[in-house]
């Protein structure tokens, strides 16, 4: 899969969201070091501070169906023309996942001119994870 079809997979992804209460959509795909990807979206509550991000979805999506590691790459869309990064529990949600397998995922935050490319580790430096709580 070449970054712009998960670019692309982050955008499908994000046409399932349910943000009724900011009209603020987001997608995230996680592509992984066999190749499979995993998408969310979104997923908003009338109780608003309960809101989901599309990043942390993914993360659960991906944990749920056992992974344990090996996150490659990450693309992140939003709905505007500025592109978005992952706020900051989202950041911490993908280092869990990202130091299970002792990898530093690109990030790929993509609007609709350009596509900014950061290491999580720029992204959230001198992370805490789970080797802290050893
Ligand atoms: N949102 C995400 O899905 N990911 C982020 O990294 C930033 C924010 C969502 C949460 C909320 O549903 C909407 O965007 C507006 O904050």
């Amino acid at each position: 899969m070449t970054d712009e079809d998960l670019v692309a997979a982050a955008r499908a992804a994000a046409r399932h969201s349910y943000s009724p209460y900011s009209g603020f959509a987001v997608g995230a795909a996680l592509q992984f070091a066999d190749g499979s990807v995993v998408t969310g979206t979104n997923v908003e509550n009338a109780s608003y501070g309960l809101a989901l991000c599309a990043e942390t979805v993914a993360v659960g999506k991906a944990m749920a169906e056992g992974a344990r590691g090996g996150l490659a790459k990450v693309a992140v869309t939003g709905p505007g023309e500025d592109v978005i990064t992952p706020c900051g529990r989202c950041r911490q949600v993908l280092n869990e996942l990202a130091q299970l397998g002792g990898t530093d995922p690109e990030i790929l935050c993509a609007g609709p001119r350009e596509v900014r490319r950061m290491k999580l580790s720029e992204l959230l430096p001198h992370a805490f994870g789970p080797a802290d709580l050893g």
